[in-house]
């Protein structure tokens, strides 16, 4: 056969293929709206990037007309409309990255692909290099993903077995007294339902079904003062209570894994390490709620926990732990899986509704509340994975149990995401109440180098002065200091480090990050960008701090989400505990 006809031929057989791939995935979602999301990702692995032709393609498949399938797909940084290279990677340069010599490695990562800062694709169309702003991996910084392969601990010199997907592996890093949580982590391998089943997994769901009743499934929690593990603290047990009273037959559990805040990794080690105590959790909550569905939200980076998750759902079907009649009881309930694709502003409860809707992630004006109105317009309880993760140990021992750590107000174990400059990173499982110092001395092998501050709660969060590095680890002592728990994280930074840098790497974070639907956030975010970009520049006017602290406040009180309310945290927080900046 002629040569280039049997060439067009395999590209024709390949095409067909790709699209092959594509209706199955529309067909498996049911050709509906909402599975816009999961659809373009599925044309994206398939095809590389989302052509014009893709995009018009999938908006017919879904009924969806052009103009909404390309604004979804240009709301999500993921998703690319050029061919990406062969190669792809992510560089972090998070906080905890950048110290680590981030920067550095994306240099020479540049120098060896030839791809320029400005750019994103090599000439020759070789590589795609994509700068990211964390991959939930400071335990191990700094770290890339190419190509999928997740690789750790690098430096420039170990660029070129990274581009070929060679450097070092990922591994999880917990320790911690006592281990609920983390109890199986690393001793047990994370999809294998028998050895879970024989060291206790969903003995609590079973304890629940058998012997108590919804009402005192929540009456437990509530006894436990178990709050949200996901930044708001929202008492839990009340949340199950408003969705089960809350009016409505179909109602959703939603399992929020999106863990794009800087700084934070224990979700991943929770979900990589044992998936099923948190799907443990979820279904709990589902009897608990009287929800029949529920979903968890992934972040599009994670995908070695995608990975997990599948097989351990796989393996919780097979064994009837999930679906109709679990454990021989009248409770039925699915879980399905949700992919992020690059968008911080996901991880707030509203817009991950509408990111699952399979539309652009834009927070929604509350109330209705999530419990009375949340995912379809349905009551929905939305947990972080870490509160799910509590939840099996709970229902077992008591709320009472629960309460014996901690205070009264930040009841319980908490896992905090250890990172920066300490000798031995990782997530580490304690008491609320332990004290940065302990925290650190105990279970962060020491600090490196003298701690010049600490960014507690991420990019959200608020820094910490070296003179309190005695103040216990809880909502009520760090709100004396202005400075939220957050989701847990905890970068310690040395005397080596700029933190002006920092705070205008996070102020530029939030730039790229807000969804832009509230004036203040969307216009005060680069303003105080810029005033911090002066002042590295060491060209900034007298009144610049002040204006800065003014803006943030505006922004904090005058945005409708979450991301508007603490974009300015840090700043705030650096010219308050460090500058002594105070508002009139
Ligand atoms: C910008 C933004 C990002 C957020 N990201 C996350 C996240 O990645 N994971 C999470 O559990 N909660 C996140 N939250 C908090 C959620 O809106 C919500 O409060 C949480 O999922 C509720 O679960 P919890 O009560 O168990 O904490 C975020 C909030 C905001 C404003």
């Amino acid at each position: 056969m002629d040569m280039q006809i049997k060439e067009k031929r395999i590209t024709q057989d390949d095409q067909e293929k790709k699209i092959t791939a594509i209706d199955r995935k529309m067909a498996k979602l049911n050709f509906r709206e909402e599975g816009l999301i999961e659809v373009l990702i599925c044309a994206q692995d398939t095809f590389g990037f989302l052509s014009k032709e893709i995009l018009n393609y999938i908006s017919k498949g879904l009924h969806i007309p052009l103009s909404r399938v390309y604004g979804v797909a240009t709301f999500y940084d993921q998703f690319t409309f050029e061919p990406k290279g062969a190669t792809s990677s992510m560089i972090c340069t998070g906080p905890s990255c950048t110290i680590a010599g981030g920067a550095e490695v994306l240099e020479e990562v540049r120098i060896q692909t030839g791809v320029s800062a400005s750019e994103k694709y090599s000439l020759d169309g070789r590589y795609h290099v994509h700068q990211v702003s964390c991959l939930g991996l400071c335990d191990q910084a700094p770290a890339t993903i190419v190509d999928g392969k997740t690789q750790v601990n690098l430096k420039p010199q170990d660029v070129e077995a990274m581009l070929k997907g060679q450097a070092e592996e990922s591994h999880i890093q917990v320790c911690g007294e006592p281990r609920e949580m983390t109890a199986h982590i690393g001793k047990l391998p994370p999809t294998d339902i028998s050895a879970h089943l024989s060291a206790g997994a969903f003995g609590a769901l079973e304890k629940a079904l058998n012997s108590m009743t919804p009402e005192q499934v929540i009456d437990e929690v509530k006894e436990s003062r178990l709050t949200g593990r996901g930044g708001a603290g929202f008492p839990t047990g009340s949340k199950w209570e408003f969705t089960r009273k809350a009016k409505g037959k179909d109602k959703y559990i939603v399992c929020n894994f999106d863990e794009s805040e800087p700084g934070t990794f224990k979700d991943r080690v929770l979900m990589e390490g044992d998936p099923f105590r948190v799907i443990e959790g979820m279904t709990i909550s589902a009897y608990a709620a009287g929800a029949e569905n529920g979903y968890i939200f992934v972040r599009g980076e994670y995908m070695q926990a995608t990975e997990i998750l599948e097989s351990a759902l796989d393996e919780l079907y097979g064994e009837g732990l999930l679906g109709e009649d679990i454990l021989g009881h009248k409770l039925k309930f699915n879980v399905d899986i949700r992919h992020n694709a690059g968008a911080y502003i996901c991880g707030e409860e509203t817009a991950l509704f509408e990111a699952v809707e399979g539309k652009r992630g834009n927070p929604r004006r509350k109330p209705p509340y999530p419990t009375q109105a949340g995912l379809f317009g349905a009551p929905t309880s939305i947990n972080n994975v870490e509160t799910f993760a509590v939840v099996p140990s709970l229902i077992l021992h008591g709320g009472e149990w629960f309460r014996q750590w901690g205070t009264d107000l930040s009841s319980g174990l908490k896992l905090f995401c250890l990172s920066g400059h300490v000798n031995s990173p990782g997530v580490v499982e304690v008491p609320y109440g332990l004290t940065v110092r302990e925290l650190v001395e105990q279970y962060g092998g020491g600090f490196n180098g003298i701690p010049h501050a600490v960014l507690i709660g991420g990019a959200a969060g608020g820094f910490l002065h070296p003179d309190n590095l005695d103040v216990p680890l809880t909502h009520e002592d760090l709100r004396e200091l202005n400075v939220p728990i957050g989701s847990g994280a905890v970068i310690v930074f040395n005397e080596s480090v700029d933190l002006w840098k920092v705070i205008e790497g996070l102020a530029s974070f939030f730039v790229n990050e807000c969804c832009g639907q509230c004036a203040p956030c969307r216009l005060g975010t680069r303003q105080i960008f810029h005033i911090l970009q002066r002042i590295n520049y060491g060209n900034f006017c007298s009144g610049d701090l002040h204006k800065a602290k003014g803006l943030g406040e505006t922004i904090k009180t005058t945005c409708i989400c979450g991301l508007g309310m603490t974009a300015a945290n840090p700043l705030i927080t650096y010219l308050e505990n460090f500058e002594n900046i105070h508002s009139n």
